[in-house]
């Protein structure tokens, strides 16, 4: 028997029946977006957080969110101060980084603080709930937050200031392929005896063919991996969106020659609950989260597309250090828990250089940020071998 959500196992278990074994792609987003019984989208009992499923940088310490406050501030500057200027952050979460982000700023740019406007997009109704508790003493603004479910509802064109995200796109549903003797099929999943059971199908989509065809994919027999469709997508949709500013998205991931190793052959497709990891999507279905690493090649691509240009691409502590980030220790009592945990999103074999830091901009010229002043990874990273 599969283990999970009895009610979203049912709804899985009948789409099959009505149409056959669906692509995993459609298993993950079922799982994690059914509106009514997916991860995400039910009354959460904590899922991120340390006695949740998983834990963000934003659990950690604030360090991040008065890190990206100041970036976000030096963005507005470069901008000529902009009034509004807007942040809209996609997939929030329990709203953390905003409420440190906010506060920040409330405290340290003041001047900044009373031009910003600040955008919550989050598809599930549940986390926006999360997030209006975590924001209440900025409620009564009615200028400064506003909510939407869906970044097709941020009015296309005209804003200029900051989207960003934080572990968004490691959440969007993936396609799963392996290469077999046939050539690259696609994981798919069906609904036997009680069990979901992984089967291979032709590849489902045209625009997953055209995506393997930019790549070149040349894999061995029995590799497999990810390909993440809906992040392409995301990005055309914000950069169509963005008149002047910024995009920056921090994510656990790879440039797309580095994903796509021929060593990396399980791909990086992963669930967590109960702060463990798993690799079984048909244990806990509804009840665990899954995320695959992200292609940061194949966002840059997109973003050119639209002329969203990139601006440089560095790691979560190379970030951070560009930011300041050994005064906002300094001012920690050594070895207190605090600094600790402002060490942990810092770490070498950690958050420190897992998570990347992408960062692009439109409608202004070269801009010198001070979170790329240190780059680990040369220019051409991401363009090495481009896709689309
Ligand atoms: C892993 S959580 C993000 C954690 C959060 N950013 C943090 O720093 O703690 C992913 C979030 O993205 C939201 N989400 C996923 N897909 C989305 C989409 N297409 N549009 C808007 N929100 C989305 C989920 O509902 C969830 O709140």
């Amino acid at each position: 028997m599969s283990t999970g959500h009895p009610e979203l196992i049912a709804v899985i278990a009948s789409e099959i029946a009505d149409s056959g074994p669906i692509p995993f792609v459609r298993f993950m987003e079922l799982a994690l977006y059914h509106p009514q019984f997916g991860y995400y989208m039910r009354s959460p009992q904590e899922r991120i957080g340390w006695r949740g499923d998983f834990y963000t940088s934003s659990d950690v310490h604030p360090i991040l969110g008065q890190a990206l406050a100041k970036q976000a501030e030096q963005m507005y500057r470069l901008l000529g101060q902009p009034n509004p200027f807007t942040i809209v952050e996609m997939g929030p979460g329990k709203g953390l980084l905003a409420k440190h982000i906010l506060t920040t700023c409330a405290h340290r740019y003041p001047s900044f603080f009373e031009h910003l406007r600040y955008v919550l997009v989050d598809r599930s109704p549940a986390m926006r709930e999360l997030q209006r508790r975590n924001l209440a003493p900025w409620l009564d603004r009615a200028a400064l937050l506003a909510w939407v479910d869906d970044l097709a509802n941020v009015a296309p064109q005209g804003l200029t200031g900051l989207f960003f995200s934080n572990e968004l796109v490691d959440s969007f549903p993936v396609h799963r392929l392996q290469v077999t003797a046939k050539g690259i099929e696609e994981l798919s999943v069906d609904y036997r005896d009680g069990k979901f059971v992984e089967c291979l199908m032709p590849l489902s989509s045209s625009a997953l063919v055209h995506r393997l065809r930019r790549m070149n994919a040349d894999w061995p027999e029995g590799y497999r991996t990810e390909i993440n469709l809906p992040a392409s997508e995301w990005m055309k949709q914000v950069a169509q969106r963005l008149d002047r500013g910024f995009v920056l998205t921090i994510d656990y991931g790879h440039s797309q020659q580095d994903l796509y190793r021929s060593d990396r052959k399980h791909g990086t497709f992963l669930c967590y609950s109960r702060q463990s990891v798993n690799e079984d999507p048909f244990l806990r279905v509804g009840e665990q989260d899954m995320t695959a690493h992200v292609d940061f090649s194949s966002l840059a691509a997109a973003g050119e597309e639209q002329k969203l240009h990139m601006t440089g691409f560095t790691n979560q502590m190379n970030f951070l250090m560009g930011l300041g980030v050994e005064q906002m220790i300094a001012e920690l009592e050594q070895d207190s828990p605090q600094f600790k945990a402002a060490i942990h999103l810092l770490r070498p074999n950690g958050m420190g250089t897992t998570f990347k830091v992408l960062i692009q901009h439109k409608g202004i010229r070269r801009p010198e940020l001070d979170g790329l002043r240190y780059k680990p990874f040369f220019g051409s990273a991401l363009t090495e071998q481009s896709a689309a």
